[in-house]
């Protein structure tokens, strides 16, 4: 194995923490908001300069999405804005980028799973930025790999697992109209290193979920029953939020299967391993 001199920015939120843990055997370099803020370009630029880095794993990303309707500026400076720099330099510097995108540049009200190249259509603001962040990327061409990614869960950061698993409350409501694929971080980090051992050179855009789909309350029931915590889970048709939330989210990932030669783990063994982790 050639190890790799690796930058991962948002080193301490969800994914940035999995995917350091999943790439320890490489030279990494990882970067907390505090210790590198992406909207400072000249800051991003000195560092790149400096370590020279195979790869950028750009885990760093304004992910506020209820907050984003009425942040849009701050969501766009730091999704599209400074994506769109760190495209550039990765660029100048030979380096690799590897980013991360959503389920929400759709509308999410198809009947079948979303391919890469459907169109897309932002359902609120943080879709929005993060699509105009992929369209950075995209046209400025460097070596990269985008992956939208969906559900975001891990036994560590703010998702709807920990919060299930945690909260105090006996009674939850919980939507079971919006479906679509529970995504652990763990699994998308484990992608990361196959990606990084075999890079396949099949630069651009592509999807990476756990295979499966399910709404928002199947999961919570799930998580109740696995760690039996006793809780009374209840359907609802409408869970009020400043953004808009997809009723379908579902991505076909069977394209990224192919050409990275890797077989994606279905929803319940992605959340087994979160579950093992949980404490
Ligand atoms: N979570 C999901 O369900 C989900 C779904 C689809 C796609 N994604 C995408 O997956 C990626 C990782 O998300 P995540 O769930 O790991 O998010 P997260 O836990 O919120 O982590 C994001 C990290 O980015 C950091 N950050 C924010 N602004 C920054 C800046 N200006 N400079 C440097 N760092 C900054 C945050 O630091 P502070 O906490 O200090 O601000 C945080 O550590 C993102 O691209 C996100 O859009 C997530």
């Amino acid at each position: 194995m050639s190890f790799k001199k690796i930058i991962i920015t948002g080193a301490n939120g969800m994914l940035g923490i999995a995917i350091s843990n999943a790439l320890v055997n490489h030279q990494l370099f990882r970067f907390t908001s505090k210790e590198l803020d992406i909207t400072c370009t000249h800051q991003f630029h000195k560092k790149v300069a400096q370590i020279k880095p195979d790869y950028i794993i750009n885990c760093a990303a304004y992910t506020a999405v209820d907050l984003a309707e009425t942040e849009q500026e701050k969501a766009f400076k730091i999704n599209a804005i400074a994506v769109e720099k760190i495209a550039q330099i990765a660029k100048q510097y030979n380096a690799t980028l590897i980013h991360f995108s959503t389920d929400y540049v759709f509308q999410g009200d198809a009947n079948q799973p979303y391919t890469v190249d459907h169109d897309t259509d932002p359902i609120n603001v943080y879709g929005a930025s993060k699509l105009a962040g992929e369209k950075a990327i995209t046209q400025i061409a460097g070596n990269h790999y985008i992956f939208r990614i969906s559900w975001l869960y891990a036994p560590y950061g703010k998702n709807f697992f920990k919060w299930v698993a945690t909260t105090d409350q006996s009674q939850l409501n919980v939507v079971n109209t919006q479906i679509g694929s529970p995504t652990s971080a763990i699994d998308v980090a484990s992608f990361m290193k196959h990606v990084i051992l075999n890079e396949p050179k099949q630069y651009g855009l592509y999807h990476f979920t756990n295979y499966g789909a399910i709404s928002w309350y199947d999961f919570a029931v799930m998580i109740n029953k696995k760690l039996e915590l006793g809780k009374e889970i209840n359907p609802i048709d409408i869970f009020k939020t400043a953004a808009k939330r997809p009723a379908y989210s579902v991505m076909d990932c069977s394209v990224t299967q192919n050409i990275f030669d890797y077989k994606i783990p279905s929803v319940e063994k992605g959340f087994d391993k979160v579950v093992a982790l949980h404490q």
